[in-house]
């Protein structure tokens, strides 16, 4: 069976008895290949001490039934572990699914795969039916398992912690590789990526697999490596011991799986997946600069003192005032308040109703800091119901940042929540939510339900308020992921607003996230987090290039700063359609954002450390028409460089200084009259 689609092939041969195998998963082969052919050139060949029927890896694998490796599913009814068996295959233009039906136990498992329409990209989900009469323990089913090409030898681990969030290392691939959420959401330790590849690929060149399961709570990865050479990589959802046990006449729907198969390195997983994700998330407006009242003034505000703060921010040209933490009920620091969404009345006499006017009277619509799932030990909320919150009775209750979790399987809690916020949004002209989250879920069973609580909450919030943006946060960025996708507009990716940091970090995201998406705000120096200090020309064009925002209070930057700044914002108001619809192309130097019809482009070259050479070669520019010519202008500066055709800029490049430590360098290209 063959399906073709987003520039890719699958094709799938069946094995008696077992579960069909993947005989070729890569880019799209020619109409008349001869499927009989391959699926022999790929039979797994007999070996000594397996089982007589080895089918080697399936598109499935199943445990508890000869096969040796990390088992996709493992599902349990009467005392017995569920046998799949063989599927039944339909296919039809660029999907297909897999039946499995075990009769006696009345169940039925769906596997629905579906290439492109994405460049590269396979989307993989599984579900499980229980006609039957037992329930069914679900230990685990992935979202997607697939065979590995022979390419890929080694696994791009994503992982880090808060303020150093998606590092990306590289691991040889040997025995299993992996990793499986524990802490309720999706947390910093990367257990919902999964990428395998060639060594040494680069930003160009190599060949790689990128896979995500768009889920919010605990998901798991694996890359596995058989005895035999064999390779498989599975995503999904993680389950706890007895966490899933479906009824009879229930079903159980896995989150999607995402993964795009890039024979171009890095490049080509970015253009799969920000395809993905714009189609994902719709339209958006232009992105607005945000100023962010969190490293201006942290739980320190009031009314009166927030005025001027709205008026820096509006004179260096931010069109969003986001009033961060601290403007509810008693909310004085992090010890208290969180469940009380109610405006603090000895710091907002009049409402937020003055300061959202004055916002609008500079210019900027006004959005809010909220961190619903979670309550205070110190609150009206948690005095009214102690037992709203994750717990086990009779136990202690252990608390992160001083904060418990509400329990969003409880129907009563999402209806007072959607009650809490929607009174918010009705009374205040609210345009954006910074959606936060704090701490990990402990102690809690089911993680899984709480994560379907969120998603219902978050859906019933958008429908009644489908004007109104979201950003996810979770200290930073703690729940980026595509199950947050679609329900919010940004991510928080980081509370490091370090340029530096930043650099490194746009660059590790970018593989999976369009720079719309990821919110950069240009911050202090020194640094609030990292004590760092950095020019601000420097900060100010790292920010740029993403959803740019302003967490540094412009009254305690020098004029030049503040001029700078300006000037750096008013440059990214006149490139961020380029910026935010384009195609992303990143070099070993820095990046370059196409047009998608060629005609314009936009580079910013940085580095944050020393070159290692005296004199550093020229900055190569990817990605434009090769036959057309480009005016290069140097931004910030009004510097013209010679126009180049797109075949020169990317074979020679631009000759620009680029030795010293924390150089920035942006570059704007326009495509010559033909
Ligand atoms: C988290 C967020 C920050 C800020 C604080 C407020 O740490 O990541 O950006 O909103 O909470 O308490």
């Amino acid at each position: 069976v063959r399906i073709d689609g987003g520039g890719l092939t699958l094709v799938l041969a069946p094995a008696p008895g077992a579960a069909p195998r993947v005989a070729w998963f890569g880019p799209e082969l020619d109409v008349g290949c001869d499927l009989a052919a391959l699926a022999e050139a790929t039979r797994p060949q007999r070996r000594a001490a397996a089982p007589d029927a080895d089918h080697g890896v399936s598109v499935y694998p199943e445990g508890g039934w000869g096969f040796s490796g990390e088992p996709a599913v493992v599902l349990t009814a009467a005392g017995e572990t569920v046998r799949l068996g063989e599927g039944a295959v339909e296919a039809s233009g660029e999907s297909l699914r897999v039946r499995f039906t075990d009769a006696r136990l009345g169940l039925s498992l769906m596997l629905d795969w579906r290439l492109g329409p994405e460049p590269g990209l396979l989307t993989a989900r599984a579900e499980l039916r229980n006609d039957g009469p037992h329930v069914v323990g679900i230990e685990r089913l992935a979202s997607l398992a697939l065979p590995l090409p022979e390419w890929a030898d080694t696994g791009y681990v994503v992982g880090g912690r808060w303020a150093s969030e998606f590092q990306i290392t590289p691991v040889p691939l040997a025995a299993t590789l992996g990793r499986t959420g524990h802490g309720g959401r999706t947390g910093f330790d990367g257990s919902a990526y999964a990428i395998a590849g060639e060594a040494n690929m680069d930003d160009a060149r190599g060949h790689v697999i990128a896979a995500h399961v768009a889920w919010s709570g605990e998901s798991r990865w694996c890359i596995d490596t058989l005895g035999t050479g064999a390779r498989q990589l599975q995503i999904g959802a993680a389950f706890r011991p007895g966490e899933i046990r479906l009824e009879p006449g229930a079903r159980f729907e896995t989150p999607p799986a995402y993964a795009v198969l890039s024979s171009r390195g890095w490049n080509g997983v970015r253009a799969g997946f920000h395809a993905l994700a714009r189609r994902l998330t719709g339209p958006l407006p232009p992105r607005r600069v945000h100023f962010n009242s969190w490293e201006a003034v942290y739980f320190d505000m009031d009314a009166a003192r927030l005025l001027p703060l709205i008026d820096a921010a509006a004179e260096v040209g931010a069109e969003r005032f986001v009033l961060d933490d601290g403007w509810f009920a008693g909310r004085r620091d992090d010890r208290t308040s969180l469940g009380d969404w109610r405006v603090d009345t000895a710091r907002f006499p009049y409402g937020l109703a003055p300061v959202i006017a004055h916002a609008a009277a500079r210019g900027m619509d006004f959005g809010i800091w909220v961190e619903p799932e979670m309550v205070s030990p110190d609150s009206d909320l948690y005095r009214a119901h102690p037992d709203w919150c994750l717990h086990a009775a009779g136990r202690e209750r252990p608390t992160g940042r001083n904060q418990l979790v509400l329990d969003l399987s409880r129907d009563a809690v999402c209806a007072h929540l959607l009650e809490a916020l929607s009174a918010l949004l009705r009374g205040n002209a609210i345009a954006y939510l910074k959606w936060d989250h704090n701490r990990d879920l402990y102690p809690v069973d089911s993680p899984h339900a709480q994560t379907l609580g969120l998603y219902d909450l978050l859906d019933r919030l958008r429908a009644a308020f489908p004007n109104v943006e979201i950003e996810s946060c979770a200290s930073g960025g703690g729940r980026v992921d595509y199950g947050m996708l679609g329900r919010c507009q940004r991510f928080w990716a980081s509370d490091s607003t370090d340029a530096v940091e930043r650099l490194r970090l746009h660059r590790t995201m970018s593989p999976f996230y369009p720079p719309e998406l990821i919110g950069a705000h240009v911050g202090a120096s020194p640094n609030p987090i990292t004590g760092r200090r950095a020019a601000m020309d420097f900060r100010a064009r790292v920010a740029m290039l993403a959803h740019m925002g302003i967490e540094a209070d412009p009254r305690r930057m020098s004029a030049d700063e503040r001029e700078t700044l300006a000037a750096h914002v008013a440059l990214y108001k006149r490139h961020r359609v380029l910026l935010h619809g384009g195609v992303q192309h990143w070099t070993p130097d820095g990046q370059v954002v196409i047009a998608p019809d060629g005609s314009e482009a936009l580079a910013l070259f940085a580095r944050a450390d020393a070159a290692a050479v005296a004199r550093h070669p020229p900055l190569r520019v990817p990605g434009l028409d090769p036959a057309r010519r480009y005016r290069v202008e140097v931004l910030g500066g009004g510097r013209e460089l010679p126009p180049m055709t797109g075949d020169t800029l990317a074979r020679i490049g631009l000759r620009l200084p680029f030795v010293q430590p924390e150089t920035a360098w942006l570059v704007h290209l326009k495509a010559e009259a033909a």
